[in-house]
């Protein structure tokens, strides 16, 4: 394809393998969908490889059907992952600059070098190293120095570290599927850079994505990342509780969930009863749909509590602006809006994927924003030489930078 580049996203969760594959047009830089695979996830557990056949086979599924409908052979994807694998430190680095002389991109790739050498935990190693602000000398908040003069420079970074076996076992099933890997990126951050925009992100603004084994959060302020974390609870704990609740198998209690569940527990009426014989063939007795509701606003409740925390601990409880927006497929569940705003305290929505042409119609869905945001961060850092990022303009050194840090 002349003038255009091939660009593809792959995001391995527990529950779903998504690919989607895009074509970036080199004058305008739009992202158009043309293929989209998906296939159900029975290797990999709470983010991490469980079963090294079945991942692969799965993976393998999930990009076969994207490239029969692309017509475009797979060999490079830029990948994402979640769960409690991924860690997050922050760490500050600092460098003097000789004779008070002009700040250049080099100097910055010494700051991020300095700010990397933090003591991480063994089997941990570095995925992505973001920087938050720069100091000149006494000046603080300085979005990008470099061109500035000073005789100091400081960072304070913000680490993404990955337990260095997930990230290998992830690397293993994707050789086995004869697909080479461009970059890991955790799923928050291309969740994040599929659904927010550069405002929401300089007034501060949280995503939350909640997938099947994890909810990730992500807040962001003065245009940058401040805070992730990734909590152990997701959709299938949802699951789970139903299939206790309401006795019955846990496939059942999925379909049940998606078809009849709600958090808003006080739009059910008592007397309404589900004949789970409808949407079972092993379970055959009635629940009450009053119940089901219960049972899942509970869970809700509980994760978007464990979120204030997190939001509590750094001091933005009820405090963004943007509020917060939820992506993954679990936020699906109608009232699940309404329960992140009342108890954050914060304005919600679901976060879509925006910036997209093609066939958006097939991932026009909160649960793809994650490989969407795939495709963003390889059309913006993969393709161009010099781009905006978080905080402004930042150089190809500084990408060949972040590429050295993959694993
Ligand atoms: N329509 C729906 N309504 C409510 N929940 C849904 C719906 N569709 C899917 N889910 C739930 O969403 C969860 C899967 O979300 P998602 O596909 O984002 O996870 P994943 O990326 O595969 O997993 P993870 O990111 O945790 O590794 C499952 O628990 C599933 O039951
Ligand atoms: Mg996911």
């Amino acid at each position: 394809m002349a003038n255009q580049k091939v660009i593809v996203g792959l995001d391995i969760g527990s529950n779903k393998i998504r690919t989607v594959v895009g074509v970036v047009e080199d004058k305008s830089h739009a992202i158009n969908i043309i293929g989209v695979g998906i296939s159900p996830s029975n290797g990999i557990r709470k983010g991490m490889v469980s079963d090294l056949d079945e991942a692969a086979t799965n993976i393998t599924a999930s990009l076969e059907e994207a490239e029969r409908m692309s017509g475009e052979p797979v060999h490079r994807a830029w990948v994402s992952f979640s769960g409690p694998s991924i860690e997050t430190y922050d760490s500050k680095g600092v460098i003097a600059i000789g004779g008070n002389a002009e700040i250049t991109e080099d100097d910055v790739d010494r700051v991020l070098d300095a700010a990397r050498a933090v003591s991480l935990p063994a089997n941990r190693e570095i995925l992505r190293i973001i920087p938050k602000s720069f100091s000149v000398d006494s000046q603080h908040h300085v979005k990008y120095p470099v061109g500035m003069n000073g005789i100091r420079l400081e960072v304070e970074a913000h680490i993404i570290a990955g337990q260095v076996s997930a990230v290998k076992n992830l690397e293993k099933c994707l050789y086995r599927t004869g697909v080479s890997i461009e970059e890991i990126i955790p799923s928050y951050l291309a969740c994040a850079e599929a659904v927010l925009d550069r405002k929401q992100k300089e007034l501060g603004v949280a995503v939350i994505e909640i997938g099947a084994s994890s909810t990730n959060l992500a807040v962001f302020e003065e245009g940058t990342i401040i805070y992730s974390t990734v909590l152990p609870v997701g959709g299938e704990h949802v699951t789970n509780d139903l299939a206790i609740g309401a006795r019955a198998a846990i496939d059942t209690a999925d379909k049940l969930k998606i078809e009849y569940g709600t958090c808003l527990k006080d739009d059910v009426s008592e007397r309404e009863e589900i004949d789970l014989s409808q949407i079972s063939r092993t379970d055959a007795h009635t629940v009450s749909k009053k119940q089901i509701a219960n049972v899942i606003e509970a869970r809700y409740h509980e994760i978007f509590l464990m979120v204030r925390d997190e939001l509590e601990k750094i001091g933005r409880a009820g405090m963004l602006p943007a509020g917060v927006v939820l992506c993954g497929s679990a936020v699906k569940t109608p009232g699940v809006v309404d329960l992140a705003r009342e108890i954050l305290g914060l304005p919600a929505q679901i976060g879509f994927p925006r910036d997209i042409e093609g066939i958006v119609d097939r991932v026009d869905d909160p649960g793809f924003s994650t490989v969407i945001g795939l495709l963003h961060f390889a059309n913006r850092y993969g393709t161009t030489r010099s781009f905006d990022f978080d905080f402004g303009k930042i150089s190809d050194s500084l990408v060949s930078f972040f590429k050295k840090l993959l694993p």
